[in-house]
């Protein structure tokens, strides 16, 4: 019988508050989520400090800031590593990847974090000076304004995230949170997006003047321009 502590695993569920914590970041204290009051955030874990696939989405992510304050999102990385693993292994993403990390990284050796937001891996455990000790998978939480869960995605220790896809996200949860429609299947900005099902025709035609209207291809699919581009 494995003599593994359990893993505690309390995910928050989209529609939740965003569990708030203190937390210690190679930025500083940083007390979550006072401390993004009005911002969107995503917060999203790695397994481990200097290891391949977490050095190449950190430096990714990085090289994403223009895109992230674009949309008014700030990042905030976590692993369970110390703040001192965590500016050593920084030092090493900025020569490696050509770039300059400069969002946090909560220093969760504890697993506090981790805990309260259900991050920690069930079957995985780390290796090297570490071993056995759990890690965390690859979680991106996306947190709007109003401090609620949005979107919530999963990624075990060896799949590298797609950083263009949790871009799309951000642009299709902002834009259905400002204009009140949904994203159909593959949808990329300056798509036509689609009426919620609970708006009636009437209160669609209104809603959608600018667009000119919305194209009704049974009573529940209704296709509307993507309303962010009402002012071009
Ligand atoms: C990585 O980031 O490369 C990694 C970390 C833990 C397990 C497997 C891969």
């Amino acid at each position: 019988m494995s003599e593994t502590a359990p893993v505690v695993t309390t995910m928050p569920r989209i529609g939740d508050p965003a569990p708030a914590f203190n937390a210690v970041t190679t930025q500083g204290h940083v007390d979550f989520p006072a401390d993004y009051a009005g911002s969107w955030v995503i917060l999203f874990s790695h397994p481990a400090d200097f290891t391949p696939v977490c050095t190449t989405e950190f430096g990714a992510t990085a090289k994403l800031e223009p895109e992230w304050s674009r949309r008014g999102v700030k990042v905030i990385g976590l692993s369970v590593d110390t703040a001192t693993d965590h500016e050593r292994w920084i030092a090493d993403i900025n020569e490696t990847q050509g770039t300059e990390v400069n969002f946090p990284i909560i220093a969760d050796k504890d697993r506090q974090v981790s805990m309260l937001f259900g991050m920690l891996d069930a079957t995985n455990f780390r290796h090297g000076p570490s071993l056995g000790q759990t890690m965390t998978v690859r979680n991106v939480f996306i947190i709007s304004p109003t401090k609620r869960v949005e979107l919530i995605l999963s990624y075990p220790a060896y799949i590298g995230r797609s950083f263009d896809e949790i871009l799309r996200v951000v642009d299709a949860l902002q834009l259905s949170a400002k204009y009140h429609v949904a994203t159909p299947v593959n949808w990329q900005p300056g798509d036509d997006t689609v009426v919620l099902p609970f708006i009636s025709d009437e209160d669609a035609e209104k809603m959608f003047a600018d667009q000119g209207g919305f194209r009704k291809v049974r009573s529940y699919l209704r296709y509307v321009r993507d309303p962010s581009l009402r002012c071009l």
